[in-house]
């Protein structure tokens, strides 16, 4: 078993960005924050963002509303930052409160700015296969960390445990592609899934996007499969844990990412990464990837 360290990975491209970032005369890149109610993971992943953006030199804002707040009222203040030429990316940080339609509030983003990557034009471009658009970050991450090392994608049984907008529907579609490093057989297991068991096991890459601790067990995982891991959960006593019993299954794997310092840090870069391209008005070039 080998251990698939984002923290380095996601160490290194950021250095790339903060060099890139440090040859820039006059206004830094910059990235607008929005963070809606008090939810206390959105705090601290929102604090880890503007950590980021911080040490690599990307200026940051955040717009800290109360949940009480209309979604006309959001809606207004994602068009300031969309016509204001100082901002280059805009975030709204997920979940949002149960009376605000999220689909309304990524349709208002600019896509030019959706350093996320969830406005549907932006899905759209992934799901086409096409070279601009944005990429969002989780997924994005989990690929370029298979790129990294050297882990075979193309023609391998790739089954993604979890269908979220965020992380398996877009997983699935980038590793779908017909592109280097993905061509892959692409499954998507959920909570409805039957023989759940038997799908995981033919996993040649098993990626866990549950969000539930410790949900895929030893007898769930092929031998010497790669288990890419993108839970985050926080036990009783405080401990942040992954979806996959690390301990258990860790030893029959050939590669396994652990949580904390697997895929976490990847989002980060990315979305750094995502904001330097905003900035640098690369949306409409062919050369985002
Ligand atoms: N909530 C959980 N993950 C994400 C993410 O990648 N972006 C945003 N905006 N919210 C999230």
């Amino acid at each position: 078993m080998r251990l698939i360290d984002g923290k380095k990975i996601a160490l290194e491209l950021e250095e790339q960005i903060r060099a890139q970032v440090a040859v820039i005369q006059g206004r830094k890149p910059s990235l607008a924050f929005i963070l809606v109610g008090d939810n206390a993971a959105s705090q601290t992943y929102v604090r880890a963002k503007k950590r980021a953006c911080a040490a690599i030199g990307i200026l940051s804002t955040l717009t800290h509303l109360p949940s009480t707040i209309s979604q006309d009222e959001l809606l207004r203040e994602i068009d300031l930052l969309n016509r204001n030429p100082n901002v280059d990316g805009i975030l709204v940080q997920l979940p949002l409160p149960m009376h605000i339609n999220d689909r309304a509030v990524m349709l208002s983003i600019n896509p030019e700015k959706d350093v996320d990557g969830f406005h549907p034009v932006n899905i759209g471009k992934m799901l086409l296969g096409e070279d601009h658009g944005f990429l969002p970050c989780t997924p994005h991450g989990i690929k370029i960390l298979l790129q990294k090392y050297n882990i075979p994608v193309e023609g391998k049984h790739v089954v993604i445990v979890g269908r979220s907008n965020i992380v398996g529907k877009p997983l699935a579609a980038i590793l779908m592609q017909k592109r280097p490093h993905c061509n892959a057989t692409v499954t998507i297991a959920h909570s409805q899934s039957e023989h759940l068991t038997d799908i995981t096991q033919s996993a040649d890459i098993l990626v866990a996007a549950i969000g539930k601790a410790h949900f895929i067990k030893k007898e769930m995982v092929k031998p010497k499969a790669v288990v890419i891991d993108v839970g985050i959960n926080r036990l009783c006593d405080g401990k942040i844990v992954g979806d996959v019993d690390f301990e258990n299954v860790a030893p029959i794997t050939s590669w396994i990412s652990p949580v904390p310092g697997g895929v976490g840090p990847m989002t980060i870069a990315m979305l750094m990464q995502n904001t330097l391209y905003c900035y640098n008005k690369l949306y409409n070039s062919p050369s985002l990837r």
